[in-house]
């Protein structure tokens, strides 16, 4: 457990290491983790704008909280080569499982923060994220660990700040209680609007996504996942919506 994170107390729930790491992942993370990681100390200049951390222009940035073995941010990066990705994962083996897709396909275009999501979070300048991606985040079925869920007040308040006006925030869980947890929060807040107008549009993944290793695991067990696509609100103030954006 790591229990701080700058100035604020936090504690880690999840994993960091798994199993030893084959030799071609030890030298990837030795080789070309430093290539592809985003610098701590990047972060220390606080609002830091997330452009600055990549060699190459881009016409958006996208961030994926807990991209897992990786599978998902690097199709999304070879299906979007006009746009800039960063991914947040703390497991180490997950991080490798990525270096090796990065390595073998030659993508350019994702940076990896290789800690927990709340830091950069908290680093990241105000309206600087185009689309934001939590797939299949840890549900913390127990209900004394329900407050370890990614999808809280607090983690909604900094994605409300970090995206822009109009930007996606695509959640997914093959856990029914959670997603009900998801839009009660993700509603609740206020920032963001459900997209969904019929049941295919949370029933069916999104075209432009292909499955997580957590999804193919829910399928095996015959479990169905929910896809909530949500838009951040515009922070300009109308009548209908003053006093409720955050
Ligand atoms: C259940 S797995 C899902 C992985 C992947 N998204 C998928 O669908 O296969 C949840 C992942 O979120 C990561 N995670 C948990 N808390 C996190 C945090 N605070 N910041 C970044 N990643 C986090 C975990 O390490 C884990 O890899």
């Amino acid at each position: 457990m790591i229990p701080e994170t700058g100035d604020k107390k936090r504690i880690f729930y999840g994993r960091r290491f798994g199993h030893k790491l084959r030799t071609r992942k030890r030298q990837l993370v030795d080789s070309l983790l430093p290539q592809v990681a985003i610098d701590p100390a990047a972060l220390s200049k606080t609002p830091c704008d997330p452009a600055t951390m990549f060699n190459r222009q881009a016409d958006q940035v996208w961030l994926e909280i807990g991209f897992g073995g990786g599978e998902h941010i690097a199709a999304q990066a070879r299906q979007n080569p006009d746009v800039n990705l960063i991914g947040c994962e703390p497991f180490f083996n997950g991080i490798a499982s990525l270096l090796d897709e990065i390595d073998r396909d030659g993508i350019g275009n994702i940076r990896i923060f290789a800690d927990d999501a709340r830091t950069l979070l908290d680093a990241l300048d105000d309206a600087s994220i185009d689309r934001c991606f939590i797939l299949f985040p840890d549900p913390w079925p127990k209900t004394r660990h329900n407050r370890r869920r990614f999808i809280s007040n607090e983690n909604l308040n900094s994605l409300a700040r970090v995206m822009k006006d109009g930007a996606e925030l695509r959640l997914a869980s093959d856990h029914m209680e959670y997603v009900r947890w998801m839009l009660f929060h993700t509603l609740g807040h206020g920032a963001f609007d459900w997209q969904a107008r019929g049941p295919q549009d949370w029933r069916i993944r999104p075209a432009d996504a292909p499955q997580t290793r957590y999804e193919e695991k829910a399928l095996v067990r015959g479990a169905h996942s929910a896809y909530l696509r949500f838009q951040r609100k515009s922070r300009s103030i109308t009548l209908e919506n003053c006093g409720k954006i955050p």
